[in-house]
């Protein structure tokens, strides 16, 4: 039978994933592909280290990232490392000497895809990075091939398993945010880097991935409004439950008149919204195309098997011989996006303030907001003192983050607020 050999450059959680259902199903591999794939080559940071799956004598093992790079008998790479500048090595290397490329490194996509995509096309190898969004999900097949035919009205996404984990465990579980994080880097679902996952911007480097594909346009990480987790007070947690919602991390694009807006911010989702019910390191995406309607996807967005579930898929289709689609367009290169700016967003709004228990202090507060045309849909006056203070919570109709944000800079102005405002938007 005819043989595919694989580089493989990293063999952490992704890594082995791989090799383990590579293993597993193997036959059923063979049978479906009429081919076998062995894993030739493996590049690590340490031969020496142990490993939770062991390779065979068919596979050599090195730290040597030259000989990794030059050896002649590979047809497919699959960069696991993570980061970018050994991976933008690793990916420009392999498509310029004549090989495809699998990856899941989506801040690598994110920040250089254009001149990735662009070499891939001019050599004509395939670029495949299925497990870069959400994991185990197949969006980038579903967004390049599936509903290619479709405009993309808009994309909600719950995109970070590490956040989405955090975030359920304060919820559910009481736990405070360093254990739960603590949790999620022990499973594997967090970067190196962990404030990748917290602060929205791995959210963010998927959000620019899936903007390519469902609109073919390059949408800049610096246009892009991103907030994290880190700030996420339980105490908001427990009052937003307490009002019917739970804080979730979403990633959202959606599509003005051909302009196109799109951020990264913890919501208020209401408990019967079906994001709402997407609980640990669990992903989901809800979309919606004028042709097939609304969409959603939901499965495991980070792990070990899931994500080489998705690695597989693109080996397995690269090395089905048939000619690669990188992106799902034409254009070798994608147009800049045309952006909508993130402060012209309209959403409902959650506002905490930490405020003196007098007189006047309500009347200030929706005399201010009544000026910018925010219109106040509920509002509570918690009893428990918090230091000197009450806490005031109110929850908005649809607002302008722009009005929301300059009513907030005056409120918080006053003296009678004793703390600055915490602000959610709602969805
Ligand atoms: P990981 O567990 O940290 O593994 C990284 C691997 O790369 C290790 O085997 C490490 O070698 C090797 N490595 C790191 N730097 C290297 C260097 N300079 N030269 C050679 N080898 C090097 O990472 P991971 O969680 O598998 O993630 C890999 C990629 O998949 C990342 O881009 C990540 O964003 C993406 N991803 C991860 C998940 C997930 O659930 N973990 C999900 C989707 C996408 P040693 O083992 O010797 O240290
Ligand atoms: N760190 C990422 C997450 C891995 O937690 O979702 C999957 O991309």
């Amino acid at each position: 039978m005819e043989q595919v050999n694989i580089a493989l450059a990293g063999f952490g959680t992704v890594g082995t994933g791989l090799a383990r259902i590579m293993h597993e199903n193997g036959e059923w591999i063979r049978r479906r592909l009429g081919k076998e794939l062995v894993i030739r080559r493996v590049l690590v940071r340490n031969p020496e280290k142990e490993r939770s799956f062991v390779l065979g004598p068919e596979t050599e093992i090195t730290a040597d990232l030259d000989s990794f790079l030059l050896a002649q008998d590979t047809d497919i790479v699959v960069e696991l490392i993570g980061g970018i500048e050994t991976p933008l090595r690793i990916v420009t290397g392999a498509l310029r000497a004549g090989k495809h490329v699998v990856t899941a490194n989506k801040a690598l996509l994110a920040e250089k895809g254009p001149e990735l995509f662009r070499l891939a096309s001019e050599l004509q190898r395939g670029l495949y990075y299925e497990a870069s969004v959400a994991g185990g999900i197949p969006i980038v097949q579903t967004l390049k091939e599936s509903l290619a035919g479709n405009r993309i009205r808009h994309i909600t996404g719950i995109l970070n398993g590490t956040a989405n984990s955090i975030l359920s465990d304060m919820t559910n579980n009481g736990m405070d945010y360093a254990a739960a994080l603590g949790q999620a880097q022990r499973n594997g679902y967090a970067e190196a880097d962990p404030t990748m996952d917290v602060e929205g911007i791995d959210a963010a480097h998927k959000l620019i991935l899936l903007i390519r594909l469902a609109y073919g346009q390059d949408f800049p990480l610096a246009r892009m409004g991103i907030k994290g987790i880190s700030g996420v007070d339980p105490y908001d947690i427990e009052l937003a439950r307490a009002f019917g919602y739970r804080i979730k991390l979403l990633a959202i694009v959606k599509e003005h008149s051909g302009r196109l807006q799109a951020g990264v911010f913890p919501y208020l989702v209401g408990e019967d919204h079906i994001l709402a019910r997407v609980d640990g390191p669990f992903n989901s995406i809800l979309l919606e195309g004028n042709g097939v309607g609304p969409i959603m996807l939901y499965g495991q967005g980070a792990g070990d098997l899931p994500t080489g579930s998705a690695v597989l898929s693109d080996i397995m289709a690269l090395a089905s011989g048939k000619p690669p689609n990188n992106t799902g367009f034409v254009e070798a290169v994608l147009p800049e996006a045309s952006t909508l700016e993130p402060e012209l967003t309209t959403t409902r709004h959650y506002f905490r303030f930490t405020a003196l228990d007098r007189p006047g202090v309500l009347a200030a507060i929706a005399g201010v907001l009544g000026e910018r045309s925010i219109s106040i849909a509920q509002v509570v006056q918690k009893q428990h003192p918090v230091g000197r203070g009450v806490p005031v919570v109110f929850l908005t109709h649809t607002a302008q983050v722009r009005d929301v944000e300059a009513a907030l800079s005056q409120i918080n102005g006053f003296s009678f607020v004793l703390s600055p405002a915490v602000h959610y938007r709602i969805l």
